[in-house]
Formats: C-alpha cells, sequence, structure tokens
C-alpha cells in the first residue's frame, strides 16, 4: 500500500538501534519504492554534526546491515539525499527552532524517540512546546516501557499530557515479525483451527524464545531488568496474547487490542513452583585456552540475582483456556536461535487402531518465528508399505520462503514493518497504554514474589537448553519441552 510523503524525525539517530535498524530499514523501504517522493528523514541527536557527515554515518549503517543484493550504489545515493541532521538537545533549547524550521506540518509528521525512555516526557514537552508537532503527528516509542506499572504508568501520564493515545505508537518488535501476523492469518482466515482453538482440544502450549547471545556490552541495562522485564512481559506476553485472544469483531487496531487485553487481564498470578529463572555459566573450551563469560562476569556484579532465563508455567482463567496451560520459556546463550510457538493437540478420545502407545503422537501445530519463518503441523498418517496398518507422525511442513517464492524470500525485517505502518496511521501492531499497564500489572507481583524470597537463579550450561529445573516444570505435568535447535 503506498503511503503519502511524510518527514520521519529520528531521535537517537546515531545510536544504536538506529544504526542497526532504522535507518537500514528505512533504506530497504526505499530500494523497495515505497518511501515516496518528496518525504524526508531527519535525523537529530546530541553529537554534533552536519548532514554531510550524517549521511556518511547511514551509508556505513547501510553498508554493514543490508544484504550486498539489495545495495545499490545509486539508490543509496538517492537515500542519502533525503537525509537530513539537526543536533538538538533533548533537555535544553538548542536545534528546536532548527527542527522546527524543517518539519513541514502540511505532510505526515512522525517522531520516533530511540533515546532512553528518560528523555521521552522532555522530547514530547518541547515538541509542544516549540510548536513543531502537527495535530495529527505521530509518535513512536521503544521498549522498555517502564519497568513497573507505576513507572510506566508515570510514562503513559507524561506522553498524555502532549499527545492523544491515537498519536502514540509503542513499539513492540515481536508484533512486526512476519509470523506473528500470519499468526492472525492462520487463526481467523481459515474454519480449520478455530473450532479446536480451546482447552478441549488443546493439551498445551508452549512459547519459546531461545537466544545464542549473552548479555555481554549491554550488562549494566540487562542487569536491571532481566528476561522477565526484557522479553517475557513484553514479546513472549504479546505472542501469548495472539495465541489465546477471542476473535476481534474486525482486524481494527482497537478491536485486536481490546482482544488482547482480555487475555491479559485474565492471566492468573504465578506460583513460585511454577517459575524456574536461570543464569548462563562461564564456558571454557576442552583445551582449557578459551574462556566465554559467564552472566555474572557480563554483567559485572558478582553478585547479581537476575535472571537470563526463565520459564514459567502460565494460566489464563476464562472459559476458553481454563485447563490449558501454557509454558513460556526464552533465554541467553542457549543451543540455538529459535523463537517458535508450539500448540499440542490432545489425543483422539479413542484409538481404533491396535498402536503401541510408545508410537502414538499427538497433532502439535508448530508456527516458527525464526529462523526459517513458517508453520509445521505434525499429523498421524498410515507408514507406506504392505506391512499392514501401522502408522507414523509426519510434518506437513511449510516455510514461508519457499511457499511465497520471491515474495516470501524478502520478507521485511520487523522494523521497516512497523516504521511504514505509523506512517500509514496503523495502529493495530503497536501497544496502547491500558495494555502495557495491564502486562506490568500481572509482572510485578512476580518479580516481588522472588526478591523477597531471595531465590537465586540455578546456574545453567552456556549452549544448552537452560537450567535442570526447567525440565522438571514440564515433566511432572507428563510433558516434555521441544528440543531447542534450529
Ligand atoms: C530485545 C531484547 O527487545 O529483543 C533483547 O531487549 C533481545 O535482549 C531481542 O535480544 C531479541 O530480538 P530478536 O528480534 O533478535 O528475536
Amino acid at each position: 500500500i503506498p503511503v503519502d510523503p511524510f518527514d520521519l524525525v529520528v531521535f537517537g539517530a546515531t545510536g544504536d538501534l538506529a544504526n542497526r535498524k532504522i535507518l537500514p530499514g528505512l533504506y530497504r523501504r526505499f530500494f523497495a519504492g515505497q518511501i515516496p517522493e518528496g518525504a524526508r528523514i531527519i535525523g537529530a541527536a546530541r553529537t554534533e554534526m552536519d548532514t554531510a557527515a550524517f549521511r556518511a554515518h547511514a551509508r556505513a549503517a547501510i553498508d554493514e546491515h543490508v544484504g550486498a543484493g539489495k545495495r545499490d550504489a545509486a539508490q543509496i545515493e538517492a537515500f542519502l539525499g533525503i537525509l537530513e541532521y539537526v543536533p538538538i538537545d533533548a533537555m535544553g533549547e538548542g536545534g528546536w527552532t532548527t527542527l522546527k524550521a524543517l518539519v513541514r506540518p502540511q505532510l505526515i509528521n512522525a517522531f520516533y524517540f530511540s533515546v532512553a525512555p528518560a528523555l521521552f516526557g522532555p522530547l514530547a514537552e518541547r515538541l509542544h512546546a516549540f510548536g513543531i508537532a502537527a495535530a495529527e503527528a505521530r509518535i513512536v516509542v521503544e521498549k522498555p516501557f517502564g519497568r513497573d506499572l507505576a513507572s510506566a504508568k508515570a510514562l503513559n501520564a507524561t506522553l498524555a499530557e502532549h499527545f492523544d493515545e491515537t498519536q502514540i505508537y509503542r513499539i513492540d518488535h515481536y508484533l512486526g515479525k512476519e509470523t506473528v501476523q500470519n499468526l492472525m492469518a492462520v487463526r481467523f482466515a481459515n474454519i480449520l483451527f478455530e473450532p479446536l482453538w480451546n482447552a478441549q482440544f488443546v493439551d498445551h502450549v508452549q512459547i519459546t524464545v531461545a537466544e545464542t547471545v549473552g548479555v555481554g556490552g549491554r550488562g549494566s541495562y540487562y542487569d536491571k531488568s532481566g528476561a522477565m522485564r526484557d522479553m517475557v512481559q513484553n514479546h513472549l506476553m504479546q505472542l501469548l496474547c495472539l495465541i489465546a485472544m477471542e476473535p476481534p469483531y474486525h482486524f481494527d487496531p482497537d478491536a485486536v487490542r481490546d482482544e488482547k487485553l482480555k487475555v491479559i487481564r485474565a492471566l492468573q498470578p504465578v506460583l513460585a513452583a511454577d517459575i524456574v529463572r536461570g543464569q548462563y555459566l562461564a564456558h571454557r573450551s576442552d583445551d582449557g585456552k578459551g574462556h566465554q563469560p559467564g552472566y555474572l562476569e557480563d554483567a559485572e556484579n558478582p553478585d547479581s540475582r537476575t535472571e537470563s532465563y526463565i520459564a514459567l508455567r502460565v494460566h489464563v482463567a476464562n472459559w476458553r483456556w481454563k485447563g490449558t496451560p501454557f509454558y513460556l520459556r526464552t533465554g541467553k546463550r542457549l543451543r540455538a536461535r529459535t523463537s517458535e510457538i508450539a500448540i499440542t493437540f490432545k489425543e483422539p478420545p479413542h484409538s481404533i487402531f491396535d498402536e503401541a502407545d510408545e508410537t502414538w503422537r499427538e497433532n502439535v501445530l508448530v508456527i516458527r518465528l525464526q529462523p526459517n519463518e513458517g508453520m509445521n503441523l505434525k499429523m498421524m498418517i498410515k507408514e507406506p508399505g504392505p506391512g499392514g496398518m501401522r502408522l507414523v507422525q509426519v510434518p506437513l511442513d511449510m516455510s514461508f520462503a519457499e511457499a511465497l517464492g520471491e515474495d516470501g524470500a524478502d520478507i521485511p525485517d520487523a522494523y521497516e514493518r512497523l516504521i511504514m505502518d505509523v506512517i500509514r496511521g496503523n495502529q493495530t501492531l503497536f501497544m496502547r497504554g491500558d495494555e502495557v499497564e495491564a502486562a506490568w500489572a500481572w509482572t510485578d507481583p512476580i518479580i516481588e514474589g522472588w526478591t523477597a524470597r531471595g531465590d537465586r537463579p540455578q546456574g545453567y550450561d552456556a549452549g544448552s537448553s537452560g537450567p535442570e529445573d526447567a525440565l522438571m516444570l514440564m515433566h511432572r505435568d507428563g510433558r516434555r519441552w521441544r528440543e531447542i535447535r534450529e
């Protein structure tokens, strides 16, 4: 869908996110022909530099983060031509009148706050005070959106002083992932799954977001956060919502977000026995020479009790899901980088086959977020051959890239999609203020619980599937985690 010309101001334009995601993403959309004639991207940051220097900076970011197939010299040159730069003092007065002169109020105005949350308020205030943001202007804010309910409420209140909720785009980049949206398509554009999508037919759901990276380099941020705040309160929560929610009456931002909110509100408090937290241990290579630091070293805090891994058993207390547990887990330095949702269905009520128990397998629908986005439905069929009626489980496997040919191979990165949605004025894939608050309201007592108990995370080996106790979390229910592998 084509978009109208816009002025997009990126605050924090020299920062890490702008460098890795925002600038390369915008270039890719430009390359795809989606940035209209007359659009402008204005970088703003504290660093004193001119537009030429910023363009050189953006060129370096593109060279580093855009695949060779899309790095066309003429296109890059043309893209750099729509960039401007204004040095700005977020907490002071410097640069704001220059910015005002650049932003054209008759166009779509979007302001991306790719800065520390402490600056959200001051930026919103100054955009307002200097009369820069047009009436319909949009602001985009990054996570972390608060670190508990109180701080999230305060942030919402500050933003609300200057902008209406319809102007605020809170990013959770997981919502921009191709498969995440596909989840809604699969659920609500097919008749096949929805009748079975409830506690009567679903045994349990597993949501896994496993990473191989550690927290080295960002230890000081991470140690104040941990996996619960960094991943569960936002990314895994959003995945859970899309799986568990009722069909919205329309694919419309508030209709979708209303349904997600109901899921968050239906989440039960989590018992201490249903939580396993871990920290990855240091790793020494077999020859004893290589050393990979453990969490405590990466976090530069030898006494840290912050988790780099968490597994939880969660219950959604409503008619649809009563009795179906949702097992969530996420962690750093695990065996493979993989994110998936697995929905395990119950066994048929009665078997007409003389199957030995060990060959029988339940149907499992696996939705792969990354890598190799796709879906896989495990089904029982007859084993081919003359050996009588013997059953075997086989996957109906679909990789989006293969199924959709060239279009599938060109799946845009989450940030590209989300930024274009901001320009289009579509809030469906952004979190509403009440959603974020409800998510914190559920998260806070969980964190307060382990803090009060003085729980220590369990060590786990780098490159493993996480702490031993996490296995028990499922074993004691007679279930098993899926293997973590690419
Ligand atoms: C971020 C977290 O929000 O998501 C990081 O702060 C995490 O800790 C990242 O590594 C994972 O995103 P992705 O898209 O690589 O799965």
